[in-house]
C-alpha cells in the first residue's frame, strides 16, 4: 500500500523546527494542503508556504489537538494526516536537573503527543489517515547525560508501537520515526544543561526526505538505522 499526498489535508505540528519544517516544504512539494502548527505564529508564517493554513497551539494543553483539528476542518474541511515534529531536550545528569524540567520533558514529549493523539483519531479515522511521531534514537539506546530526554522518546516509542495495532482497526496508521542526532540546532537550546560534544549529525533534508518516503510508504517505523 502507498499514501498519495497530492490534495491531503496534513498537519504539521512543530513547523516552524528543523526537521518539522523540511518536512513542511516537502510535503508541500508533492501536493499536500497544509496546516501548520506551533506555539509562535511568526514563526510558521515565516515559512511562507503557499495556501498553507497555521494554527497557535501549545501541545502542553490537553485540548491542542481539537484546535488542530478545527482548523484543519475549518481550511479545508478534512484532516488526512498529522507530523508531530513538536519536542525539546535537556541535558545533565539526573540529580542535576530541576524537576520542573523533567516535567516539561514529559509534557511536551509524552503526554501532549498522547493528548494530540487522543484528540485527533476521530477525524483521521474518517478520512483513513495517518499520524507520525518523531521520536529519537535515545529510545533504542539511552544515554547518560540524558536520562530524562531518554525516557520520554522510549515512552513516546512504547505509545506509538502500541498505537499502530490499537489503531489498524478504525484504519488510522500510525509511523513512529526514531532520527539519529541531525544538525538543526536543538541540542543548542535544551531545556537544561549543555549538550555533550557531538559527532557532525545527519542533515535535516535528509532526516526529512525519509520521513516521507516512511509516509507515503506506509511504514510503521522508522528505526536509526534506517536514515
Ligand atoms: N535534532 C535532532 O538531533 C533530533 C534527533 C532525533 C529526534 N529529534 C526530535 O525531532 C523533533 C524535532 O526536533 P528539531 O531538531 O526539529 O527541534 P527544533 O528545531 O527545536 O524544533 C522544535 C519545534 O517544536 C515546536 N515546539 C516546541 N515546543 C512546543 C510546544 N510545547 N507546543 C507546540 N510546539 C512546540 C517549536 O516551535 P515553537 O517554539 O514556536 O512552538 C519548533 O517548531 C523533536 O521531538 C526532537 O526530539 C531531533
Amino acid at each position: 500500500m502507498t499514501t498519495n499526498l497530492d490534495g491531503a489535508v496534513v498537519a504539521v505540528v512543530g513547523a516552524s523546527g528543523g526537521l518539522g519544517a523540511p518536512i513542511a516544504r516537502l510535503l508541500a512539494e508533492r501536493g499536500a494542503r497544509l496546516v501548520l502548527a506551533g506555539r509562535r505564529t511568526d514563526r510558521l508564517a515565516a515559512l511562507a508556504i503557499d495556501g498553507a493554513s497555521t494554527v497557535a497551539l501549545d501541545v502542553r494543553n490537553v485540548d491542542a489537538g481539537d484546535s488542530l483539528v478545527a482548523a484543519a476542518h475549518d481550511a479545508f474541511g478534512r484532516l488526512d494526516g498529522v507530523v508531530n515534529a513538536a519536542g525539546v531536550v535537556a541535558f545533565g545528569p539526573l540529580t542535576d536537573t530541576d524537576d520542573v524540567v523533567l516535567e516539561e520533558l514529559f509534557l511536551t514529549n509524552v503526554l501532549g503527543p498522547l493528548w494530540l493523539i487522543k484528540r485527533v483519531v476521530p477525524a483521521l479515522a474518517v478520512t483513513r489517515g495517518f499520524f507520525l511521531n518523531i521520536s529519537a534514537v535515545v529510545a533504542e539506546a539511552p544515554m547518560p547525560g540524558m536520562v530524562a530526554y531518554s525516557a520520554s522518546k522510549a515512552a513516546l516509542t512504547g505509545a506509538d508501537r502500541a498505537l499502530v495495532r490499537e489503531l489498524r482497526r478504525r484504519h488510522v496508521r500510525v509511523c513512529d520515526a526514531r532520527p539519529p542526532h541531525t544538525e538543526t540546532g536543538l541540542a543548542e537550546r535544551p531545556l537544561a544543561g549543555v549538550s555533550p560534544s557531538l559527532p557532525v549529525g545527519m542533515s535535516p533534508e535528509r532526516v526529512a526526505a525519509r520521513i516521507l518516503a516512511a509516509i507515503e510508504a506506509e511504514e510503521t517505523e522508522v528505526a536509526a538505522d534506517q536514515f
